[in-house]
């Protein structure tokens, strides 16, 4: 059931929240499958209809920057990324009792985001609750960033339609521990910008001290096999297969081409990403080759998601 973004829709969604049932809703980076992150039952919904393992923990979204203390404590090196917000950024933070297990799969911390999205605030502060959501794909799989990848994965569920997502890629998630700030995820929020405000470099988690469950090396997957390629000349067999590219037009005779971004712009390509996926993975073909893009600024995330497709 698609819903448009009308304010009794968004009522009625609240309403279906508020009686324990899930409600697809747009987000800035991708749409979210929300159910109300206090109640138990509600959220173990999502997990079934998603084939989730409970060992992955979701992000709770607030609509109010100030309910951040309902639901965690906030040490104060802290406080100045809570004034990021509204923005892509998931924060991890020491978890209250209102918060129940399954919402974090037993962890003391909890993700925590508020959304840059009209619809999916009013829709959250109709709720009454804080609204617990992953992406709305089934595990492992793409990312929706339209309401029609959520019915083609998910079936007929309440979808309040936002049109296609502006960003396209999930947020960032960070987190702060023992004084030192760690990225868990890059996403749709520049790592530049938040290491200009904590004034040093966030750290990258390699000997794996910091608990980041569900950052499974096969994630964002389409059905057809994904394959990064440099150099698009080199590719053997074009025929039966799909490229998705940034930079240079393709000389080969694909089956499908597909520009991530006609001005060559980063944000533009990160937005198109999933979506492109999505319709090479529809094609009847057997590769998805994309061309790599450089690791900077967005394409940080651009090539975190491709590298887990291509796994
Ligand atoms: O942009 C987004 O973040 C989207 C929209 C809907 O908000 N949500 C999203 O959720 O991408 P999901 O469930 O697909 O990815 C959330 C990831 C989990 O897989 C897990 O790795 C991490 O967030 N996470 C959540 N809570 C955590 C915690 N307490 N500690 C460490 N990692 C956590
Ligand atoms: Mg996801």
């Amino acid at each position: 059931m698609i819903l448009s973004p009308t304010i009794d829709n968004i009522k009625k969604a609240a309403r279906i929240i508020k009686n324990g049932g899930v409600v697809a809703f747009p987000t800035e980076t991708v749409y979210g499958l929300g159910a109300d992150a206090t109640n138990k039952d509600a959220v173990l919904k999502i997990f079934e209809i998603k084939k989730r393992p409970k060992f992955d923990p979701l992000i709770v979204h607030i609509a109010t920057k100030s309910d951040v203390l309902k639901i965690a404590y906030l040490p104060k090196e802290v406080e100045k990324l809570i004034e990021l917000w509204p923005a892509p950024l998931t924060i991890v933070l020491p978890k209250k009792k209102i918060i129940p297990d399954i919402v974090t799969s037993g962890l003391d911390s909890v993700g925590i985001r508020m959304p840059d999205n009209k619809i999916a605030i009013d829709f959250i502060k109709e709720s009454k609750t804080f609204i617990a959501a992953p992406s709305a794909n089934k595990f492992t799989k793409l990312s929706p960033t339209k309401p029609q990848h959520i019915l083609k994965q998910l079936g007929d569920i309440p979808i309040i339609d936002g049109g296609k997502t502006v960003y396209g890629i999930e947020s960032t998630i960070i987190k702060y521990q023992n004084g030192d700030f760690y990225l868990l995820r890059p996403g749709a929020f520049e790592l530049e910008k938040i290491e200009k405000i904590i004034g040093k470099k966030l750290k990258r988690d390699t000997n794996k001290r910091i608990e980041a469950p569900g950052q499974f090396k096969k994630h964002y997957s389409p059905d057809k096999k994904v394959i990064i390629v440099k150099d698009e000349t080199k590719i053997k067999n074009p025929k039966n297969s799909a490229y998705i590219y940034f930079d240079d037009n393709p000389q080969k005779n694909f089956s499908f081409k597909f520009a991530l971004s006609k001005n060559k712009d980063i944000r533009e390509a990160a937005s198109n990403l999933f979506d492109l996926l999505h319709k090479a993975d529809e094609k009847k073909i057997k590769f998805i080759y994309v061309q790599r893009v450089l690791e900077k600024g967005l394409g940080v995330a651009i090539m975190d998601r491709l590298k887990k497709a291509a796994k």
